[in-house]
Order: C-alpha cells, then structure tokens, then sequence
C-alpha cells in the first residue's frame, strides 16, 4: 500500500519493444517514465530535491518554492509542493501550453508569467532565471530549486532510474540511451554506471538547435530535451557519443512507437527511439540497450500526435511511419481469432 501519492514516484515499468525496429537484432527496453504520477521522469528530481532541502532546512514550514519551468519538472514540483504544503511560484513564458499551465493551477501552483525576452540574450530561459533572482529577493523564506545545478537533481537518477534499470537488468546493459536538457538523468545515470562498474556506454539524445554538446541554438518546435544555454550539470566525460535528433525525428519516432509499440509518449521519446535507429548499424548484434522515455503523449496531442499540426509544419510525412509498420503475421493470427480477418483494419 502506497502512503501517499509521493510514494508512487519512481518504480516505473520497463518495457520490451520487439515491433518498432522489426529487422534490428538488438534487445530494446525502454523505461517508462510517463507512469510517474506527475507524468513524467522529472517527478523524481522534483521529489528529491524538496526532501534534500528539507533535510537541510534550506525549505521549512512556509518557505515558497521557486522555479523556472514551462513543462514537467514544474507539474512535478506542483505535485510535490501541493502534498507536502508549499507555496510554489512556477515562472513562465508565453511558450509555456496552455495545457500545461491549467495543470500547473490544478495542483494550485502560482504562475508568474515573463512576457518579454531577456533584452541582452533575446532569450526567455535568461528573462525567467533573472525573474526567479527578483522573486528571491523580495519573497521572504523563499528557495530556488534550480533543476539546471542542482546536484539533488542527478542523485534522483542515480538513486532511482538508473538503479532500476539495472537491477531489472541485472546490470547487464550493453548502451544506454538518454535525451538531456538539464542533464540531470545523463548525470545522475552516468555516476551510477561509473560507481558500479558497469560495462554500459552512454549515448546522450540532444536536439538539434540545442547547446549543450555546442554549435549553434536554433529555434526548435518540440520541448522537453534540449537547452539554450549549457546547463552547470553537463559534464562532458559524462556520454560516449551524442546523438543529435531534429524535430521531425521526434514526430516519426512518437508516431512510429505508438503504431507499433500502442506507447504514447512523449516528444523525446520519439527523438530516443530514432537515436537507436542512427546508430544500431554500429551496436554488436543481440547488445542490450536500456531508452528512457522521459514523459508520455497525452500533452503532445495538439502538435506531435495532431495530423494537421504535422502537415502544417513538415508536410505530408504520413508514409513516414505508415510504411515502416508491416502487421506481424502473429497478429493476423490474434486478430483473426478475436474478430474475423475482415474487421481488422490497419
Ligand atoms: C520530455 C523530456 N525529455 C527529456 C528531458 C531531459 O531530462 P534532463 O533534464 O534530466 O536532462 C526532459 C527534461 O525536462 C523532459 O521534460
């Protein structure tokens, strides 16, 4: 019996994929990370963080909780800060969804909104920092969780994610694949790997457009992964190799896993799987690869899982996802035994 809903955090499935990649000899997992109650992987820094700041009295009766988030470690800590009794400020600008802030208010989060771009960078990830230092100074008893430095943020990885993974696997995972943005999962997996010895080599999903393994920032549709500025969590012995994805591999990854897979997850989910699609031609054959899927679809389902969206933005890429997908003969077989070979339509 789970004592709250905190204590469903963590403990997510980890799921065979046997269709998505029908002629690819490697053994795939992936670890679901949308089963978390907030929804995504980011429930767990979000949790950790608060407890370690408790733990220090860095948080206590009537401190507010700041952050700068548009998307999944802000509902985390709304979650988190609604259950334990905080106030929680979440800084955000117009690009946040409207989605997004409705769930933010249901868990009774305050949204503070930065409407212009920082005048120096052009950027809103440096107006919201410079926003969130102004509700430091004149919030009293208010704490900054700071996602981008906070090393509570990896050790939830370390601590959760990673040490399920192999414990599942008995230690016993050839690559791992993970999407980074504050590299809090790329920290917090790699250190795990590293302290016990594990013979597992990382390659880290980043966006194209994103900083954090240089080159230039470009202006990306798919949030989630991916960072305009290089986050202090980086490390860059952290990865064996980087594996960039665009947008549109994120579109025909998401669509590709759900048609093949019935997994609907999230935008960086998409851009994992075809990261392993890049390079599985390099992997030994039969190698164990671990993915983690980062959050699920249900907040994609205006952009990623919307057919007019897609066309508007990348035209008519259907056959993209709708050739790949051959129907398994033992589905023909099950689907037959179900309803009647005519009723099946694909
Ligand atoms: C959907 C999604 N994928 C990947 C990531 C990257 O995780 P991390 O911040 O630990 O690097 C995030 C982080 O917010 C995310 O929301």
């Amino acid at each position: 019996m789970n004592q709250s809903i905190l204590s469903t955090i963590g403990n997510t499935p980890l799921v065979r994929l046997t269709n998505v990649l029908p002629d690819c000899p490697l053994r795939l997992f992936a670890k679901l990370e949308g089963f978390n109650p907030g929804g995504s992987a980011k429930d767990r820094p979000a949790l950790h963080i608060l407890y370690e700041a408790m733990g220090t009295g860095a948080v206590k009766a009537g401190t507010v909780v700041i952050e700068s988030s548009s998307g999944n470690l802000g509902i985390g800590l709304a979650q988190a800060c609604r259950y334990l009794g905080f106030r929680f400020i979440c800084v955000v600008d117009p690009k946040t969804t409207t989605q997004n802030i409705r769930i933010l208010k249901a868990y009774g989060a305050e949204i503070d909104l930065v409407a212009e771009p920082d005048p120096v960078t052009g950027e809103f990830l440096q107006a919201r920092i410079n926003r969130v230092q102004t509700l430091l100074q004149t919030i009293e008893n208010s704490f900054w969780t700071n996602q981008y430095a906070n090393l509570s943020n990896a050790q939830a990885h370390y601590l959760g994610t990673m040490d399920e993974i192999a414990t599942e696997l008995d230690g016993e995972i050839d690559y791992l694949f993970v999407s980074t943005s504050t590299c809090g999962t790329l920290r917090g997996c790699a250190e795990y790997i590293r302290d016990h010895h594990l013979r597992t080599k990382i390659f880290a999903v980043d966006a194209c457009g994103s900083v954090i393994f240089g080159g230039k920032p470009f202006k990306r549709l798919i949030p989630g992964h991916g960072a305009a500025r290089r986050p202090e969590l980086f490390g860059a012995d952290l990865a064996d190799e980087c594996v960039r994805v665009t947008d549109l591999d994120c579109v025909v990854g998401c669509r590709r896993l759900v048609r093949s897979e019935a997994i609907l997850a999230g935008g960086s989910s998409g851009g994992v799987l075809m990261a392993v699609e890049q390079v599985k031609d390099r992997i030994p054959r039969r190698a164990t690869c671990a993915l983690i899927f980062h959050d699920r679809g249900e907040r994609y389902l205006e952009t990623i899982y919307s057919d007019e969206w897609v066309e508007e933005h990348f035209g008519d890429i259907a056959h993209l996802w709708q050739d790949q997908w051959e129907l398994q003969p033992w589905m023909m077989a099950t689907s037959r035994f179900l309803e009647g070979p005519k009723s099946v339509r694909y």
